[in-house]
């Protein structure tokens, strides 16, 4: 082991600082510095990166404008905790094109995001449960991480511990299947009563809604009076600058953002309907309509001023086409990859993200994703990170930005070819 290897064992388990990754010791590499759509360790290698810091630096790193805002903010004071001019326009911004956002708040992660809308939820209904779709990540909070990569596969609506020292979900989590509309209105119809939310990633991981799925759970939901929250901490300026909601033009009642909004600096936020985010009104405090909300670096000034300069660089015209065409180029270009070689998969993904499937069936929810050969998915992207390439290989999503460019793709899939060569 190199002297960093060891260091970073010998104070972070696994070696890894922030969790997820599963490198043998061996792979664990310090990185130095990042720059547009690559990353360069302590020892010099450069890595093409396919992970963008899982989605949080789709403006690329260290882009210019993003840097320039920090360093102008950062002389002015970093946090207040409080309302500042940064925060301000931020909030402005997001409710002009985010139709679900009529009042927002902020928060410092996608998954306190999350979190605070299923409880804005629970209390706005003063109903206790909460469906989400099996498979689906939405952040380290209880229900994030209950169903999120089941091995039982229970019969629907039961939900599977991911994790250790989550409390039993049962009472509180319903989980469905996605892409089901049938199953789904079939659970949402035994258990309307006790509903207070859905939550859903509209595109879920990357796997694209069939046609009809989000408008038929949108109108179960107003039927039975759920508020339908969109985890739009991936799809959020992603898909569309509008994200999820412009691109299927579908509403829901709650909103939560994190991940590019910030430009690769910590936020989350959430927004709703003006009568269901007074529940986080403190005039209200004691009553039993408030929910409790509140964040030290929520809004803080220099992640908003990033995530200002993060905005108003994805409103340079062309950046959607530039984001799509990319993506498609890649999923085509992994196609090939795959046909060439004679190999079953599927290439899902939508926008600026990818993943692959070892599965010749289509895969359009965890159930039908789960079949594909996990073992030759983890080869595969263990040997594109030692070639070079920077991703998580605890799965097989990629995130592009727009710093990438067809030359940097076409890297990639010289490496992904090679590393399939190794691993069949
Ligand atoms: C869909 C989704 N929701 C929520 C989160 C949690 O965000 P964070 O890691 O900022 O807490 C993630 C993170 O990967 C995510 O992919």
């Amino acid at each position: 082991m190199s002297n960093d290897q060891k260091r970073a064992h010998d104070v972070f388990t696994a070696g890894i600082s922030n969790g997820e990754y599963g490198l043998a010791p061996e792979d664990v590499v310090v990185m130095e510095r990042g720059e547009g759509p690559r990353l360069w360790d302590t020892s010099g290698r450069e890595f093409l990166d396919f992970s963008m810091a899982w989605g949080s630096c789709l403006v690329g790193h260290a882009r210019p404008e993003v840097v320039e805002a920090v360093s102008r903010q950062a002389p002015l004071g970093s946090n207040f905790a409080y309302l500042n001019t940064q925060v301000l326009a931020l909030g402005e911004e997001i409710r002009r094109i985010s139709p679900a956002s009529e009042r927002l708040r902020f928060c410092a992660s996608g998954t306190e995001a999350t979190m605070y809308c299923q409880r804005v939820a629970r209390g706005f209904t003063g109903r206790n449960k909460v469906l989400k779709f099996e498979g689906a990540y939405h952040g380290a909070n209880e229900a994030g991480v209950t169903s999120l990569f089941p091995h039982k596969l229970l019969d629907f609506p039961k939900p599977e511990l991911t994790s250790a020292g989550t409390p039993a979900m049962a009472d509180l989590l319903l989980v469905a299947p996605y892409n089901d509309l049938e199953t789904t209105r079939q659970i949402i119809d035994a258990n309307a009563g006790e509903l207070a939310a859905v939550i859903m990633e509209p595109l879920q991981r990357c796997t694209p809604p069939h046609n009809g799925f989000l408008e038929g759970v949108r109108e179960l939901c107003t039927a039975n009076g759920i508020l339908l929250i969109y985890d739009e901490v991936v799809t959020g300026f992603r898909l569309a600058y509008g994200g999820a909601q412009e691109y299927y033009g579908v509403i829901p009642d709650l909103v939560a953002y994190g991940k590019a909004l910030g430009g690769g600096y910590p936020i989350g936020a959430f927004g709703g309907r003006v009568d269901v985010m007074e529940m986080v009104n403190e005039h209200r405090i004691g009553g039993d309509d408030y929910v409790w909300m509140a964040s030290t670096l929520g809004g803080n000034p220099i992640s908003t001023a990033a995530a200002n300069a993060t905005l108003s660089v994805f409103r340079t015209p062309g950046t959607y086409d530039h984001l799509h065409n990319l993506g498609d180029y890649l999923r085509q270009g992994m196609r090939r990859v795959l046909s060439d070689r004679g190999l079953t998969g599927q290439i899902i993904g939508d926008g600026p993200l990818a993943q692959v499937v070892f599965s010749g069936e289509p895969a359009f929810n965890y159930r039908s994703t789960n079949k594909g050969d996990k073992a030759l998915a983890r080869k595969t992207m263990l040997g594109l990170f030692r070639r070079g390439v920077f991703l998580n290989p605890m799965g097989t999503k990629l995130y592009l930005s727009i710093a990438h460019d067809e030359y940097i793709i076409n890297e990639f899939l010289n490496r992904f070819d090679d590393s399939l060569g190794e691993a069949v």
